[in-house]
């Protein structure tokens, strides 16, 4: 239960265009102090991007939201109720996305279709429109091991989808990717978030990779983390990464951390 002493039920109440809201956040392992006062808000549809040093608590944070950690003070509200463990309407997209081995393709994205009881045909129906999505569908049958590690991570991204939720959870989930690849990706997930008008939290170490794909940045500061800055990324996509837009709001983040 992540509801806080004294909170009212109504708290989380708030804007219909907010579909999450994060409200004076902390966290603290025993005597670490992680993450210190956080507020932000979350549009529906928004793409928004966290960049901040290592170890700084981005994929704790995520993981508050996921419901996988329960904050030491503050509230996140989703949809207008507090967060009180982890849900389908949250998808996870890491950055290994630890894929069964003995599984294909479709059989991983079907895993959690699987453990909500549904039957077979439609299951499978609706995990091969998500191969179909992340542009997979010729690959259904192949293994993790038969296939790239953008090609996994897409399947990852696919699983994730196949559960439709509202929002989906990225944490630098093309970081092990090398650079081509990530830059393909990046215009997959422009693409997907296109055509799903998916609610989307991405966090990245890559200042370009936060500029390249977010409306909006936060960006952090060391532990305990709070946020230093919050910038609207008002450069058109597609974005140019080497034009001069480009290149002044990078100065300006890197600037920052
Ligand atoms: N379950 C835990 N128990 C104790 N300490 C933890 C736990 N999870 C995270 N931490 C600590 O919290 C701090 C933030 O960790 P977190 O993984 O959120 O950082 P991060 O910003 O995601 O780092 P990176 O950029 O390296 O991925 C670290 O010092 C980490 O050791
Ligand atoms: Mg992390």
């Amino acid at each position: 239960m992540f509801r806080l002493k004294n909170q009212k039920s109504d708290d989380c109440k708030g804007d219909n265009e907010v579909l999450l809201s994060v409200k004076g956040l902390r966290k603290r392992f025993g005597s670490l102090n992680v993450i210190d006062d956080i507020d932000f808000d979350l549009k529906l549809g928004e793409l928004l991007c966290i960049v901040g040093p290592s170890g700084c608590g981005k994929t704790t944070i995520l993981r508050a939201i996921a419901g996988l950690e329960k904050p030491s003070g503050g509230r996140i509200c989703l949809e207008g109720k507090t967060i009180e463990g982890p849900g389908p309407d949250r998808g996870m997209v890491f950055q290994d996305p630890a894929l069964f081995p003995w599984r294909n393709s479709l059989k991983n994205v079907e895993f959690g279709l699987e453990i909500k009881g549904m039957g077979r045909e439609e299951k499978e129906r609706i995990a091969r429109s998500s191969m179909d999505l992340v542009g997979l569908e010729d690959f259904s049958h192949s293994y993790p091991y038969q296939l790239s590690g953008g090609m996994q991570q897409r399947v990852g991204l696919a699983r994730a989808l196949a559960n439709d939720p509202e929002m989906l959870l990225m944490d630098e989930p093309f970081g092990a990717l090398d650079a081509q690849t990530r830059n393909s990706m990046q215009d997959e997930l422009l693409r997907i978030w296109g055509e799903t008008k998916k609610t989307v939290m991405f966090v990245t170490h890559s200042v370009d990779e936060a500029i390249y794909l977010g409306d909006r940045i936060l960006v952090l500061s060391a532990r305990p983390a709070s946020i230093r800055e919050e910038i609207k990324v008002q450069i058109e996509r597609p974005r140019d990464r080497t034009g001069e837009q480009f290149n002044d709001l990078r100065k300006e983040v890197l600037g920052l951390l």
